[in-house]
């Protein structure tokens, strides 16, 4: 099984990188044969999407590479960054060049959607944009996952949940991923 795993968020810092990186190495603790391939958004930056910018751009090779890793993979990991309430502008930019290749964006592979953040909140405002719109860009959703007050239950250390309960919900989802 083949994992195709990203935060949705540009910053070199990002806690939700960290939170999907985590997840990654769980998902093969539980499943040894997986393979789990982690990519940077950074990596498909684009110009700011408009449909004068496509008229004059056509399909982005950034944006065609996206969709083409997302088709070669078995399974989706994405944590979402929230920012004031909603996606990252970097991967809302993304999302909506790699939308007009194809609509589906998430081509019908299984898919676990965390979020984090460092309130309270664990960023589940964006969790629930993306959890209500995920039947229209293909995703098969198998379940979601709040992180809340990321760094007081995260060890930067060691790079593991430290909170017993919340590690053990994150292994649960990743289970359901599997399924
Ligand atoms: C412009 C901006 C807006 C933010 N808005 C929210 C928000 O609406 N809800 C929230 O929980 N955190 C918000 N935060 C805090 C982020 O959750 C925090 O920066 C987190 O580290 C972002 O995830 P990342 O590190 O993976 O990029 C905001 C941060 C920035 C810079």
């Amino acid at each position: 099984m083949k994992i195709l795993a990203f935060a949705a968020s540009s910053s070199t810092k990002s806690i939700n990188k960290k939170l999907v990186a985590y997840a990654g190495k769980l998902f093969v603790e539980q499943h040894n044969t997986a393979k789990v391939e982690i990519i940077d958004i950074n990596d498909y930056e684009m110009p700011l999407f408009s449909t004068d910018r496509e008229d004059e751009l056509g399909h982005p090779q950034q944006a065609i590479d996206f969709i083409d890793k997302i088709k070669g993979s078995d399974a989706l990991i994405i944590s979402f960054a929230e920012h004031n309430g909603s996606y990252t502008a970097a991967y809302k930019n993304l999302f909506d060049w790699a939308s007009r290749i194809d609509v589906k964006v998430f081509q019908n592979k299984p898919s676990l959607f965390l979020s984090t953040s460092t309130g309270q909140g664990g960023a589940g405002s964006v969790l629930k944009s993306a959890e209500t719109s995920a039947p229209f860009f293909g995703a098969d959703l198998k379940v979601t996952l709040s992180i809340p007050s990321f760094e007081d239950d995260f060890d930067r250390t060691n790079n593991q949940l430290t909170n017993a309960e919340l590690k053990q919900k994150l292994n649960d989802a990743l289970f359901k991923l599997r399924m």
